[in-house]
């Protein structure tokens, strides 16, 4: 007899339709174009879903783009939790990947670990991405891949780290600084990681990178000819009112039609246009007549305490 119940998948095998890392390699080698973009919620993981995305990362942007701070840097374990939870449940297809916040990973392996940890077992984020090609850096991707996590690496402008690089600004545009992003990046892959973040680095630069190495190279103002592509939600679709890098292209500006939506709102609620009668629920004519004659006797007792 045939079964009835649902198959089950195997412990340890991917969520079906989920894009494994096997597959993401296999975009890399096939050449076509990986797409990445960031999303902080459930509703925008269903977009990023939906729309056929291939990685979702939740970026510590959030910080700025959800939490209205002026860095990345005060973005807590806490809120990326939170966040990320909500967009694994969002996502089917896409691997979601949790960004570790300032200081979650920095001191040393065992808070690396503990933290990375907990975005996969708490969150159910399929990876996690960290910042930095300097020895403590590859440290903690050797530990976290060694502990059966996968990590994607992020070089060139690391914004946790923008004041000691000077700013928000293109790095690897002298032959010195071009070189360390070069070695740095070929450090990250050493180390394990499953693919990398390149940012905000001359185009030319980051095409050496990506024709050197076998994982995927992500570009974020790295020009067109890498592994693939990520944007900031907020930023594509013009929800963000904060500065925006000339790497950005806005491709919708729901910011401003939301703004007109709230104030079409607002202006009918005011001309009592809002709610109509479509919006609201009937009562039969016997019981809304019972109803009556019962807040009349109610009101009548009142009155007569
Ligand atoms: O936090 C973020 O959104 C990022 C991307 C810009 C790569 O790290």
């Amino acid at each position: 007899m045939m079964s009835t119940r649902p198959a089950v998948p195997a412990p340890g095998s991917p969520a079906p339709g989920k894009l494994s890392l096997p597959e993401l390699e296999g975009l890399k080698a096939a050449r076509r174009p990986i797409v990445m973009v960031t999303a902080f919620d459930y509703p925008s993981g269903r977009i990023a879903d939906g729309a056929g995305v291939d990685l979702v990362l939740v970026g510590d942007s959030a910080a700025m783009t959800v939490l209205g701070h002026a860095s990345t840097v005060p973005a807590t374990m806490d809120e990326m939790l939170m966040l990320t939870a909500a967009v694994t449940r969002g996502c089917r297809r896409p691997l979601v990947i949790a960004d570790m916040p300032f200081l979650s990973y920095q001191v040393n392996d065992e808070d690396a670990l503990r933290n990375a940890g907990r975005f996969l077992k708490e969150a159910g984020a399929d990876a996690v991405k960290l910042e930095g090609g300097g020895t403590g850096a590859i440290a903690r991707i050797r530990a976290l891949v060694g502990a059966g996590i996968p990590v994607m690496g992020h070089v060139g402008l690391t914004p946790q780290s923008a004041t000691a690089l000077g700013g928000y600004r293109a790095q690897g545009r002298t032959t010195e600084t071009a070189v360390r992003v070069y070695d740095e990046a070929l450090a990250v892959e050493a180390a394990g990681a499953f693919a990398i973040v390149l940012e905000c680095v001359p185009s030319a630069v980051a095409r050496r990178v990506a024709q050197r190495l076998r994982i995927p190279v992500i570009g974020i103002g790295a020009g067109p000819d890498v592994d693939g592509q990520v944007l900031v939600f907020h930023d594509l679709l013009g929800l963000y009112d904060g500065t925006t890098p000339r790497f950005v292209k806005r491709y919708a500006e729901l910011g401003a039609q939301a703004m007109d939506a709230v104030g079409a709102y607002a202006d009918e609620v005011r001309a009592r246009a809002f709610p109509a009668e479509v919006h609201g629920y009937a009562i039969a004519d016997d019981q809304l007549e019972a109803f009556e004659t019962a807040a009349l006797e109610r009101e009548q007792a009142r009155e007569r305490r």
